[in-house]
């Protein structure tokens, strides 16, 4: 075989099993998210209105935000020019870890590109730090911890999605001696569901484990200052890592862990995904301190955002919307099929210049196939008036379910 025919097999495998993806070509305009123009492929342009952002506050336009990129950029330039350890650690860099490690109440933060990064190379680099390491981790972790988990060599043990009993079968049945990690989230991004996180801590107690918690989903929304759901129920001094990302509520880009001095030293000093590659452009370290620190004050926007989440379900539940809603920000509603939801997707974008993404197998289990909202404080009335009128009358088209209203 050639290794073009390798290439067209791995392709078509894909498009067999109705998993390749398409990307939608979008221009966010800065001061109108969530509008955008999106470019279709024919190079004709469209305006629409983006339902599917992880940008969860709209920090990614906000005036505070831009104005420190702007002064980094004119200041110091575009890029670091170099990893942490060769010319690459700026005073921007450490702002914005100081910036990381108080917002979590914690002695250290360590930076890196992204929360994907974070995850996968300071989860595979643990076991070195600590020889025979078993890592417990929840089935429906992030790709990047399981990644991590996977290549680092150590011993792993996956509980069944938030089983605390099934957590707790594992540990008891591992060497009381051997070091353990729990590693799972705080909110899980496709159901927008929690993680029992005060059960786990009792757990990591009671086996003398030390926690690993994602606070991606969850940092810059929860919490009095935006530390996460860790902040919200006071247990962030439970958990030994914490791990964001600036990507999303953030509004800009980068990935981060908190934790002890001493644990920040030594993945800082062992973990080739920090090591071996350049720092983070200044102006974007210095536009996520501008964010991190803007939210530690702006209440108002964290509670608007649950606001038009709580909005947008009630609507769609009174329509019979089969959605998920464990009550976070996330706004899951279920297609079940996932020719479906690609139909659903594309009519949405094509005829009412709506832009939400299909979600579909392995990202979620088949049979539970979904459109995925992400309302924000800058998703108004009329996008949501415009949603609603749209979603009702092609469930009526495609001749979907919908669920009887309960009471
Ligand atoms: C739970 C979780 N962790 C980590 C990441 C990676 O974050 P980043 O985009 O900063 O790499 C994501 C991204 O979607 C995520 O959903």
């Amino acid at each position: 075989m050639t290794y073009e025919a390798y290439l067209d097999q791995a392709i078509g495998q894909l498009h067999d099993e109705g998993r390749y993806r398409t990307f939608i070509d979008i221009v966010r305009h800065k001061g109108q998210f969530p509008h955008a123009t999106r470019r279709r492929p024919d190079g004709s342009e469209q305006p629409v209105t983006v339902w599917c952002g992880n940008d969860y506050l709209g920090m990614g336009q906000h005036p505070v935000v831009l104005a420190a990129m702007h002064d980094a950029l004119d200041s110091v330039g575009a890029g670091s020019g170099g990893t942490r350890n060769i010319s690459g650690t700026t005073l921007y860099h450490k702002a914005l870890e100081d910036e990381l490690a108080d917002l979590h109440g914690k002695e250290s933060a360590l930076l890196f590109t992204s929360a994907y990064i974070a995850n996968d190379a300071t989860l595979s680099t643990l076991p070195k730090l600590f020889p025979g390491l078993i890592i417990y981790s929840d089935a429906l972790n992030h790709a990047s911890m399981i990644e991590g988990v996977r290549r680092n060599g150590g011993a792993k043990r996956i509980f069944r999605h938030n089983d605390v009993a099934h957590l707790r079968e594992l540990l008891e049945a591992d060497d009381p001696a051997a070091p353990k990690l729990i590693a799972f989230e705080s909110v899980y991004s496709m159901d927008g569901d929690f993680g029992p996180i005060e059960a786990i801590c009792d757990l990591a107690d009671e086996f003398n484990a030390l926690t690993y918690i994602d606070e991606v989903h969850a940092v810059g929304m929860y919490g009095p200052r935006g530390g996460g759901v860790t902040e919200r129920d006071r247990l962030a001094q439970r958990i030994d890592i914490i791990n964001g990302t600036l990507a999303k509520a953030y509004g800009v880009m980068g990935g981060y862990i908190a934790a002890s001095e001493k644990m920040c030293d030594a993945i800082r000093s062992y973990a080739p995904g920090f090591i071996f590659t350049t720092s983070l452009p200044p102006a974007v370290a210095a536009g996520a301190a501008a964010s991190v620190r803007h939210l530690k004050t702006d209440q108002a926007l964290r509670d608007l955002h649950q606001e038009r989440a709580r909005i947008l379900k009630t609507r769609f539940k009174a329509f019979g919307m089969p959605l998920i809603d464990h009550g976070s920000h996330i706004v899951p509603v279920i297609v079940g099929n996932p020719v479906h939801t690609k139909l659903l997707s594309d009519m949405l974008l094509d005829d009412h210049g709506i832009y939400v993404q299909p979600i579909n197998f392995p990202t979620v289990p088949r049979g539970t196939e979904r459109l995925r909202f992400t309302p924000s404080p800058v998703h108004g009335p009329d996008e949501m008036d415009k949603l609603i009128r749209a979603m009702d009358s092609l469930w009526s088209h495609c001749a979907l379910n919908r669920q009887e209203l309960a009471g």
